[in-house]
């Protein structure tokens, strides 16, 4: 099916074909296909003008919702500087470097935010979900969309049986989504695309 899905997904520029190709070829975890283009339509309707995004890799998402909506700026944090440089590069290829931020951090360690996001996308170390929920939904406007990718783990939340190496990230992921699940302040939905996206309002209170 997810062929099928990809198939339907619009052209997309040559710059993000050719990421798409260098990340399947050296096994860059970017989000897929399907989930983007749901999240390109959902950045439409919630019309965000300041993005903070954790785990840029090569700058693939990033392009992507500032594709989507003309008006807004990113700040992304990435850990690896090999990374740092290749999403720099892209973005400035894609003419985008004034309005997309790479900062090179780990995101574990917070940073100093002076303005209040209107949506926030976790995408970086599964295990680390809750600390930077923890660092950066505090600084996420009431009413902002807070977006974390890969919250199925290629299903591994659900099964019973998980490989040992991934049980501890599993487990902290299960945790996380019940968090999100029963936090009074968020309204939270579990989409079932591409790697399991968790999308929650958030109201007042955090
Ligand atoms: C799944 S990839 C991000 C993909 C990107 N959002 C996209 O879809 O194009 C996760 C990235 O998070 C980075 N990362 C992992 N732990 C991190 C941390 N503690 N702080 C910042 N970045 C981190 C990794 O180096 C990796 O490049």
């Amino acid at each position: 099916m997810i062929h099928y899905i990809e198939a339907l997904v619009p052209d997309r520029p040559p710059l993000l074909k050719r990421m798409e190709e260098e990340a399947r070829k050296e096994f860059i975890p970017i989000i897929q296909l399907p989930s983007i283009q749901f999240l390109r339509v959902l950045l439409q309707l919630h019309r965000p003008k300041r993005i903070l995004e954790v785990g840029t890799a090569i700058g693939y998402s990033a392009i992507w919702f500032a594709n989507a909506v003309p008006d807004c700026d990113i700040v992304t944090l990435e850990i690896s500087e090999e990374m740092v440089n290749r999403a720099r590069k892209n973005i400035e290829e894609a003419n985008l470097s004034d309005r997309i931020t790479v900062i090179h951090r780990d995101a574990c360690e917070g940073l100093e935010i002076d303005k209040p996001f209107d949506l926030v996308f976790i995408d970086a170390a599964k295990g680390q979900y809750m600390k930077f929920f923890n660092h950066y939904v505090p600084h996420l406007r009431t009413g902002g969309l807070l977006i974390c990718d890969n919250v199925l783990l290629h299903g591994m939340v659900v099964d019973s049986i998980v490989p040992r190496r991934k049980r501890t990230m599993t487990n902290r992921l299960r945790v996380f989504n019940r968090f999100l699940a029963e936090h009074p302040a968020l309204e939270t939905s579990f989409v079932p695309i591409g790697d399991g996206i968790a999308l929650c309002i958030k109201r007042e209170g955090i």
